[in-house]
């Protein structure tokens, strides 16, 4: 399709084209589209008004969490309780599900979100996002529970990020390739800007907290050494997954953030981290491993499960799920 159309009708002529695919998301990729324009409105005036800074909570993730980040969470809720398509949404910020209120039509899906994702960020101007995965409920019961989230990420309809950077994006995919389209902030439209976007077999970037060396276990160790000791590299860490992740996604290079011994089960989350990330990059012709199995096959446990995560390139994740390998 030509670059500019918008999102409203890109979605609608994919699912004109596969209309046995997985199901009709305009409505809620616009629902989502509009959250998103807000927060890339707040996140624009971050240095301005005193939402920044941190509300002395913590989460319960035991991390602190900032202003905007429960605002983000908010945000959302407001935005996709009302249009019909979710029963029940998974977040970050909240330690159980939030069932869409009765007042409202349920549909048959299920979102799990990062509503804002890379905080630590949010006071230095540095690019942060949101992440979410839809998935069906399986049994029409009236009832939802977190067990109804726990489905493989193989088993998620549609999954996509929003990245307040220098311009803000969309990216996401329904199971039919990975399409971007960038905020038009004088329309506030999103327009396609990125169709069918393809992750290079191998790349020169590598992505790790390189702070946490002294906890990785050798199989960890053992690739980056090697990847040092190689011809072409570059190292890149913004520490906003989504940013980290969308940089390797265009050009090409890996992500790691495995477990370690500080990090006994891995950083970050399952459903609305890795999950929709993983999605993502195998649509766009790259891979995800925990170092032993693909992210993609897990079966989740806990809402707010942790998962070692090896992503991007599918060459250079296969290599580095070796060195994981080889260790055992
Ligand atoms: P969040 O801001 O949603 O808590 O996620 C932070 C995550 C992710 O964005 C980033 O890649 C990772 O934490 C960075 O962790 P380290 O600071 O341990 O490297
Ligand atoms: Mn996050
Ligand atoms: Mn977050």
């Amino acid at each position: 399709m030509p670059l500019g159309t918008t999102l409203t009708k890109f979605v609608l002529e994919e699912q004109r084209k596969f209309p046995k695919a997985s199901g009709n998301f305009t409505d809620l990729l616009a629902d989502l589209a509009r959250a998103a324009k807000l927060m890339s409105r707040e996140v624009n005036k971050a240095g301005l008004i005193n939402i920044i800074g941190t509300t002395g909570y913590i989460n319960i993730q035991e991390e602190e969490v900032q202003k905007l980040d429960e605002y983000a969470n908010m945000v959302i809720l407001n935005a996709m309780e009302h249009g019909g398509h979710l029963t029940a949404m998974a977040s970050e910020e909240m330690e159980d599900i939030y069932e869409v209120p009765d007042k409202y039509p349920r549909g048959n899906y299920l979102m799990a979100f990062d509503p804002l994702d890379g905080s630590s960020n949010i006071d230095v101007n540095i690019s942060i996002g949101t992440i979410f995965s839809i998935l069906r409920k399986r049994d029409g019961g009236k009832e939802t529970t977190a067990n109804d989230f726990f489905q493989p990420g193989s088993e998620q309809v549609c999954a996509g990020y929003f990245l307040y950077g220098s311009s803000t994006m969309l990216v996401y995919t329904s199971g039919n390739g990975v399409h971007g389209f960038t905020l038009d902030q004088s329309i506030g439209t999103f327009l396609l800007s990125n169709e069918n976007i393809r992750i290079p077999s191998r790349g020169s970037i590598y992505s790790i907290n390189e702070g946490n060396a002294r906890y990785w276990y050798p199989g960890t160790s053992r690739y980056i050494d090697k990847l040092k000791n190689g011809k072409n590299v570059t190292s890149r860490y913004i520490v906003s997954l989504v940013a980290d992740f969308h940089r390797n996604l265009m050009k090409g290079g890996i992500f790691l953030y495995p477990k370690d011994k500080k990090a006994k089960k891995g950083k970050l989350r399952l459903l609305y981290e890795a999950n929709p990330l993983s999605f993502i990059v195998e649509q766009a012709g790259g891979a995800a491993t925990t170092g032993e199995e693909r992210v993609l096959d897990i079966i989740p446990e806990e809402l707010h499960q942790r998962v070692s995560l090896i992503i991007g390139s599918n060459e250079d994740v296969i290599e580095a799920e070796r060195y994981w390998k080889e260790e055992k």
